[in-house]
């Protein structure tokens, strides 16, 4: 077998965004477009030579032919050892798990997240740290600038690698290790929950709806939630992988998953519901005719970690991106824990979970987890949830009544406004930002602007600074709006605009988000301008 060095020339665009690479399938199925941008990935990580890595993906189109590249990649800049998942398959949590278990140098992981899968949809590559977490800024931007200079990769010609059974082979010096992508995951979730108090709780007729939305999930809600806790079959809808997702849109949200949604508001609803993403790092938490925020999910997840046993202990501490509410940071006052903020995207919390300065975080995108791996985790979230109503032998809504009533209640809304052109998006948040000194002081729509500026994080740990990651612009009273740009969207510019309004008056807990927070979807129309920037009077999703 032979390696060749295969000439090529730069490529525009191959910036990593939010999570990773993420392109049009077709543009990354393009001539040398996946071989630039994995050789940048070797490149930027000081070469691959007698390094192991993690490999896998969520299953979507073109994952298993991208798999069979990178391994002859990894083989021709001197791998030792690939660690692949059984048909290239693994959720990006088991994908963090096996980085971390095996003491790897790190993983590349397939997959555009909740984006949907196909032809004429979306793909993304992203690399993994030695830690499990995603590459910091500082490795990508190495990538980045690889991606400018390239002038050649290495390739070994050889056929493709069987990776449809589990076991060792090689590809010319390189150690082939194809896993069950379940086994090692589920064998972590037995540590952190108490597996018999939730099979006892589902033995008693408690009945759950898991939605794997045709992506990875499926096999891991299969094994964990069927074959370990006794859950009836049937329970994970949706669970075989398919390259396009069925057609659906996996990102487990209101909107898009409308299915389970109907299901948690019919007659007949299950005790509890649940949804994970496209490569299972995401969830979405419903009750019957109960939704729960993504923001007070982890809020309730800080307040009631300690009934689960691998966090008897207590948490070191709690971290959520910056538009995430405030909820979890009025459990940690009360709970005397660390609260820290971060921009968003999972790569921030890294750094705190490796110092041991927070155990839970979260995101307002259906995003929490633990420092048990280095990324969200969609299932994990799950159990915890299943852990927390097995332990407390109480309903979702009796769960989030009563978290109110402790903590008061964060009302919660994001809004996206979706495919706007570039540069119309790019005018308007130039212009928010040149307003940001005035704004301190005015009254719009009946709400006095405190404070306005454009965010910037300095991390604790590292020392480095992240600007420009949102504007955000907080009133009288404590609510808020945030406006950023998404990171992770491949046509045009999507804004999110995130609302806030904390209640504390307990005859005022059951509105309707969407009324309580009008006064402030108002005002952040009105101060933005988002109608003459974009031509939007409204949002495209509402989370
Ligand atoms: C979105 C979410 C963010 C999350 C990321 C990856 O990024 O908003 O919280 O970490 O997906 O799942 P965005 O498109 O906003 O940059
Ligand atoms: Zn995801």
């Amino acid at each position: 077998m032979q390696v060749t060095d295969v000439v090529t020339q730069p490529i525009d665009g191959q910036k990593p965004g939010t999570s990773g690479l993420r392109k049009k399938t077709r543009v990354f199925m393009g001539p040398h477009y996946l071989e630039n941008f994995v050789q940048c990935i070797f490149d930027g990580i000081g070469g691959a030579a007698g390094k192991t890595f993690v490999l896998g993906g969520d299953g979507r189109f073109f994952n298993k032919r991208a798999a069979q590249v990178i391994l002859r990649m990894a083989a021709a800049n001197g791998a030792a050892r690939v660690i692949v998942g059984r048909d290239a398959l693994l959720s990006t949590p088991a994908a963090s798990h096996l980085i971390r278990l095996n003491k790897t140098d790190g993983g590349i992981i397939m997959s555009a997240s909740h984006n949907p899968g196909g032809e004429d949809e979306d793909f993304g590559v992203k690399f993994n740290m030695p830690n499990g977490g995603p590459a910091p800024e500082a490795v990508t931007n190495a990538m980045f600038a690889r991606t400018k200079e390239i002038t050649s990769y290495k390739i070994l010609e050889a056929q493709d690698v069987d990776i449809s059974t589990v076991g060792e082979t090689t590809l010319a010096d390189m150690k082939v290790s194809v896993v069950d992508p379940v086994a090692d995951y589920a064998d972590l979730m037995e540590t952190l929950f108490d597996f018999d108090a939730i099979r006892a709780m589902i033995a008693g007729g408690f009945r759950i709806s898991f939605d794997a939305m045709c992506a990875i999930t499926g096999p891991y809600g299969v094994e964990i939630i069927e074959n370990r806790l006794g859950a009836p079959k049937g329970t994970v809808v949706h669970g075989t992988p398919l390259p396009d997702f069925g057609g659906m849109h996996p990102d487990p949200n209101p909107t898009w998953a409308h299915e389970l949604m109907d299901t948690m508001n019919g007659p007949d609803a299950p005790d509890f519901g649940a949804a994970s993403d496209g490569d299972g790092d995401r969830n979405m938490i419903v009750g019957p005719r109960v939704y729960v925020s993504p923001s007070d999910s982890l809020a309730v997840l800080a307040a009631n970690a300690h009934l689960a046993k691998g966090y008897t202990a207590g948490l070191a501490g709690v971290a959520r991106s910056m538009p995430t509410s405030a909820a979890a940071d009025r459990v940690a006052e009360k709970l005397g824990l660390p609260c820290y903020e971060t921009p968003t995207g999972w790569k921030f919390f890294g750094n705190l979970m490796d110092d041991d300065r927070v155990t839970l975080c979260g995101e307002e995108s259906f995003g929490t987890g633990s420092n048990h791996v280095r990324e969200k985790d969609g299932l994990w979230a799950v159990l915890m949830w299943l852990n927390i109503l097995a332990v407390r032998k109480m309903s979702v809504a009796e769960v989030m009544a009563d978290h109110w009533a402790t903590y008061g209640r964060n009302y919660y809304s994001r809004h996206d406004f979706e495919a706007i052109e570039s540069d119309k998006a790019d005018a308007m948040i130039s212009a928010l930002r040149a307003r940001l000194a005035d704004l301190p002081g005015q009254t719009v729509h009946g709400l006095t602007v405190t404070a306005a500026d454009d965010y910037a994080y300095h991390d604790p740990v590292d020392g480095s600074v992240s600007e420009h990651q949102g504007v955000r612009v907080i009133f009288e009273g404590g609510a808020r709006f945030v406006i950023r740009l998404s990171g992770t969207g491949t046509s045009g510019a999507t804004m999110r605009l995130y609302l806030e309004a904390l209640e504390t008056d307990p005859t005022n807990f059951a509105q309707d988000p969407q009324a309580a927070l009008a006064p402030i979807i108002a005002a952040a129309h009105e101060i933005a301008q988002i109608s003459a920037h974009t031509g939007r009077d409204r949002p495209d999703v509402t989370t």
